[in-house]
């Protein structure tokens, strides 16, 4: 692609990354609110919903790849008749190098899964920060396997960054005693108050938030250069990752095969199961566009942006205080921003002096 692709007029590179900044927001609350809400004995299987988010991911992207290939073949003047658009698009997703998904897809389908052990071991505030620990192993990723060079500016960028979501998330590891009910709503270390009295092991939680940093890192670098190392189409590269995904998603619900055969798959999929799985299909399929229209260390960005967000909307819903701490840790998260998106060259002049003193 050569021209900037716009929806709406405005720049998809652009408009990708702030609809995950607002995606991100809204599942670590929903897919923690799907776990605590509910008594342990009529909670969800988490291996059904992480199988049914690749299984409608991967359905979606086939319908999107095979409306594009159908629509370039009509814009063909002498479109041949032996090709028509299933054929074509078979060939593309069984191409010889469709392997290469198979390692983000092993790599995702273990992330995913850890991730619904964080969340339900962990407040939610404290899960955000410690699960944004993924924007420095995305750049050591981006560094080691996308030999990307990173100036100084944006190496300093990063730090502030990360040093900007951990000052925001001092305001929610302190207690605030004169609003006991917005414990409910984001980011408050207290949120966790078991409705159900679920036994969280924050060691557990932590192990499993690390673990999904490192496999983050690796599997966004990864697809990331599977992609744009080849000319295949984003969509057709999404079908093979859901393909691939497919049989270590399916592993864990064969393994808990008592309780699928006798209760099906979707046993216990509540409002709140639904509408997580409903929100990280949309993740997915908004990651896709983000890495290939932008990269994965812009993509971790959109993601602090997402911890600002989240605080801003329980400002609004749910009549959270904003403490100094916050406003001076979202300042730096985006003062980093804007300082990582300075093309090169027209980088703030005083950091490289100091840099390279
Ligand atoms: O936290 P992180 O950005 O690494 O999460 C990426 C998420 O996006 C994972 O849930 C992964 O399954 C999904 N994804 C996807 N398709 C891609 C890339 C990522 O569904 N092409």
């Amino acid at each position: 692609e050569t021209a900037v692709p716009t929806i709406f007029g405005l720049p998809l590179k652009y408009v990708s990354l702030v609809t995950l900044a607002v995606q991100n927001a809204a599942l670590s609350i929903v897919m923690h609110q799907s776990r605590v809400s509910t008594p342990p004995s009529l909670s969800y299987s988490p291996a059904s919903a992480v199988l049914l988010n690749e299984i409608l991911k991967g359905s979606i992207s086939l319908v999107i790849a095979l409306w594009r290939i159908s629509r370039t073949d009509e814009r063909r003047p002498f479109s041949s008749p032996v090709s028509s658009p299933v054929r074509q698009l078979l060939r593309d997703i069984f191409s010889p190098d469709c392997w290469k998904l198979s390692i983000p897809a092993l790599l995702y389908v273990v992330q995913n899964s850890l991730q619904f052990v964080a969340i339900s071991n962990l407040p939610v505030a404290t899960f955000q920060v410690t699960y944004q620990m993924k924007i420095l192993t995305t750049a050591a990723f981006s560094v080691l396997l996308l030999r990307r060079r990173l100036s100084p500016t944006k190496w300093v960028a990063l730090l502030f960054l990360a040093i900007g979501v951990a000052i925001v998330q001092l305001q929610s590891s302190s207690p605030s005693p004169s609003h006991p009910h917005q414990d409910t709503a984001v980011g408050s270390a207290h949120d966790s108050a078991p409705y159900y009295m679920h036994v969280m092991s924050p060691l557990k939680g932590f192990g499993a938030v690390t673990a999904a940093c490192f496999t983050s890192g690796l599997a966004g670098v990864y697809f990331e250069m599977v992609l744009k190392n080849s000319k295949a189409d984003l969509w057709v590269r999404n079908v093979q990752l859901s393909l691939f995904s497919l049989p270590p998603a399916i592993l864990p619900v064969l393994y808990a095969r008592d309780s699928v055969t006798s209760h099906g798959l979707l046993h216990n999929f509540g409002a709140w199961a639904w509408a997580t799985v409903a929100i990280q299909v949309f993740g997915g399929l908004v990651t896709a566009i983000v890495i290939k229209y932008s990269d994965n260390i812009l993509k971790g960005f959109a993601t602090s942006l997402s911890i600002v967000l989240s605080f801003l909307a329980s400002v609004l819903l749910f009549h959270f205080r904003i403490t100094p701490s916050f406003v001076v840790g979202a300042s730096t998260v985006l003062a980093a921003t804007w300082m990582y998106n300075q093309p090169a060259g027209r980088e703030p002049a005083i950091i490289n002096q100091v840099v390279s003193n």
